[in-house]
């Protein structure tokens, strides 16, 4: 079933909560991973992957499984190519999509939001459908106001973890 405007409404008033109130920021990311993951029956996976110099870095995911795509080069695969064009890619058929790369067999659609900060792509919000054509302009405006909101925290993390390694 698809979502309904409450839903919608429900989850973007908690994930502004969970920007207002939480100050670690990969905690930030995970609590947005959970809302949406939980939320939306359609969603069947839901990840943030950060921008790491020329790659996309998996961060917090939630879904039945775990993706062997944890590294990707922008410009490679749905996520790669929404990286690289910091546009939305909308793609009801994965099958028919000679840029997917797999990750489930059970997938049949994906979303990828790209997160940018002051016009810079920090990082993506990227979710899997196991049902054919799941994302609507509805899951698309709605995703893109979850991508600003969390844009400050998607950048707050990279460098956290830049800072990590680099010790
Ligand atoms: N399908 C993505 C790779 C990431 S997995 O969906 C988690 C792509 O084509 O870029």
């Amino acid at each position: 079933m698809s979502a309904t405007a409450d839903t919608y409404r429900g989850a973007l008033e908690a994930v502004d909560r969970i920007v207002n109130r939480e100050r670690d920021a990969g905690e930030v990311l995970r609590r947005t991973v959970e809302v949406l993951h939980d939320r939306f029956e359609r969603y069947s996976w839901v990840g943030i992957y950060l921008v790491e110099g020329g790659d996309l870095v998996l961060g917090p995911w939630k879904g039945p499984q775990a993706t062997e795509h944890v590294r990707i080069p922008i410009g490679r695969g749905i996520c790669g190519a929404a990286a690289a064009s910091g546009l939305t890619e909308v793609v009801d058929d994965v099958n028919a999509d000679d840029r997917y790369l797999a990750c489930f067999l059970s997938t049949r659609s994906e979303i990828v939001v790209p997160v940018a900060f002051e016009g810079r792509v920090v990082g993506e919000i990227d979710i899997d459908s196991d049902v054919p054509t799941a994302f609507g302009p509805e899951d698309r405006a709605f995703l893109e106001r979850v991508a600003l909101l969390v844009s400050p925290h998607c950048l707050a993390a990279r460098e956290k973890d830049g800072a990590k390694a680099g010790t």
